[in-house]
């Protein structure tokens, strides 16, 4: 394995180690009550869910700061928030920010910043918080493409040096049926794992059309889903919740190789722009070990839509999803949550538990390597069916593939990437 992804124990290690130091961020939050200034990039689905985990998960918040590029989802959210916590919530005009460049007004607010704008600007925004000194909570997946994903990680490696925390929303790692199904596997349950064969089968999340008048890039920012630059293809933006069960089932060790096909079946109107609607990846190990990833967006009368992930172990089977397990020659295991168990029920809101509590307690949690990790499992299974080539993980982490659009002004362009065709797709 490539030292640019390292494996979950090597650089969590180094996180406890620094975790015990000093602190080095600016300000501290030893006693409980101590406010800490929340605020969030990307006023939209996520991000107000995340306001309102964030709220659940701590009585000492404060949301001071808001920002999207578009001025009507900030005024949306502000009163959105306000209503949900008027005492907690602290948003005049001044402290709501609209713009490609909100993120900065943002982030220099806040003690904490929660991402969630669409992917593709992730890398840009992560570098920044870490920069101004900022813990962060970053939505799923935290890149579109391998340079991306190289800059999150450096990003990560200064928020050890600095006392941060970074927390995924990689949210599954959060929840405790997961959390103890996955330990009893990997404590021998059905012996060694073999295989990982997962399905994301949904339909499409939603269609935004566009406005008259916009430019190039305001329509694809609006309509993020259906560019690859933004989004990362389904694969990345949705499937990686599976793929980061498959990543944590074979304890985060990444792939050697990964072979993917796919294509647009269902949803080939032109509406639809660049992304494709199915893929089905192998991710093979130098061991022998195989995740398998079939991902689709289906929409019609009749289709079968599941999210499952099957593991084959040398003695026996388990479903990771919905928690039972099947050893040979002994009987089923299935999860039940303990009445005193401490976690919270709602995976979302213990994401955010756990950040407070470690930011109160001065030490860090970095959640870097595995969502990286992942992300960049979700980019190598679609350039690898874009491109139709059988790519090994090296050059996947080496890649210099870079999606960002020639002009990231809001007037521009935007991507002008067609639909992705095997065979011409060029991925460097
Ligand atoms: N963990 C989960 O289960 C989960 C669930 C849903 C979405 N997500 C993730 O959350 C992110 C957001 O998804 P969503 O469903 O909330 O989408 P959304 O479209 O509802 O919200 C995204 C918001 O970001 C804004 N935006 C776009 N570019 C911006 C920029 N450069 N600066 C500031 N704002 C910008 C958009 O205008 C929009 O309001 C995605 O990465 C998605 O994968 C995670």
């Amino acid at each position: 394995m490539s030292d640019m992804i390292p494996s979950r124990r090597q650089f969590l290690g180094t996180t406890s180690a620094l975790a015990a130091a000093a602190a080095l961020s600016s300000r501290t939050y030893a006693a409980d009550s101590n406010t800490i200034r929340i605020g969030l990039v990307g006023c939209g689905g996520r991000g107000s869910g995340a306001i309102g985990n964030a709220l659940d998960a701590d009585p000492h918040l404060q949301v001071v700061a808001v920002g999207d590029v578009f001025e009507h989802k900030v005024a949306a959210a502000a009163d959105r928030f306000t209503k949900m916590d008027p005492k907690r919530v602290d948003l005049p005009l001044d402290k709501r920010f609209v713009g490609l460049d909100a993120y900065k007004n943002v982030i220099d607010n806040v003690d904490v910043v929660l991402l969630a704008t669409p992917p593709g600007f992730r890398p840009l925004h992560i570098e920044y918080a870490v920069k101004q000194g900022k813990h962060v909570f970053a939505e799923k997946p935290v890149a579109t493409d391998p340079v991306g994903v190289r800059r999150v990680l450096a990003a990560c490696k200064e928020a050890e040096k600095k006392n941060l925390t970074v927390v995924s929303g990689l949210c599954y790692r959060y929840d405790a049926g997961k959390q103890d199904t996955i330990k009893r596997l990997h404590d021998g349950a059905i012996g060694d794992i073999r295989v990982v064969s997962s399905k994301y089968w949904s339909g499409t999340p939603w269609f935004r059309d566009a406005q008259p008048g916009w430019s190039g890039m305001q329509k694809q920012l609006n309509n993020w889903y259906f560019y690859v630059w933004l989004c990362g293809d389904q694969i990345a933006e949705q499937a990686v919740h599976s793929i980061d069960k498959c990543a944590w089932l074979m304890k985060d060790e990444s792939p050697e190789r990964v072979v993917a096909s796919g294509g647009r079946a269902v949803r080939t109107d032109e509406k639809f722009a660049q992304i494709w609607d199915n893929m089905s990846v192998t991710y093979e190990y130098a061991d022998g070990r195989l995740v398998h990833l079939g991902c689709r967006q289906w929409d019609g009368n009749g289709i079968y839509h599941t999210v499952e992930d099957r593991v084959i172990g040398a003695k026996g089977w388990a479903n990771a999803q919905s928690h039972d397990i099947y050893p040979d020659g002994a009987e089923k295991w299935s999860w039940r949550r303990d009445k005193d168990d401490p976690r919270a029920r709602n995976m979302y809101v213990e994401e955010h538990v756990q950040m407070y509590k470690a930011i109160r307690s001065n030490t860090t949690i970095n959640n870097g390597s595995y969502m990286c990790n992942s992300t960049l499992m979700g980019i190598a299974g679609r350039m690898s069916a874009y491109a139709g080539k059988a790519l090994k993980w090296e050059d996947v982490v080496n890649s210099k593939h870079d999606l960002t659009p020639a002009d990231m002004s809001i007037d521009g362009p935007g991507s002008t990437m067609g639909v992705p065709v095997p065979g011409k797709y060029d991925i460097g």
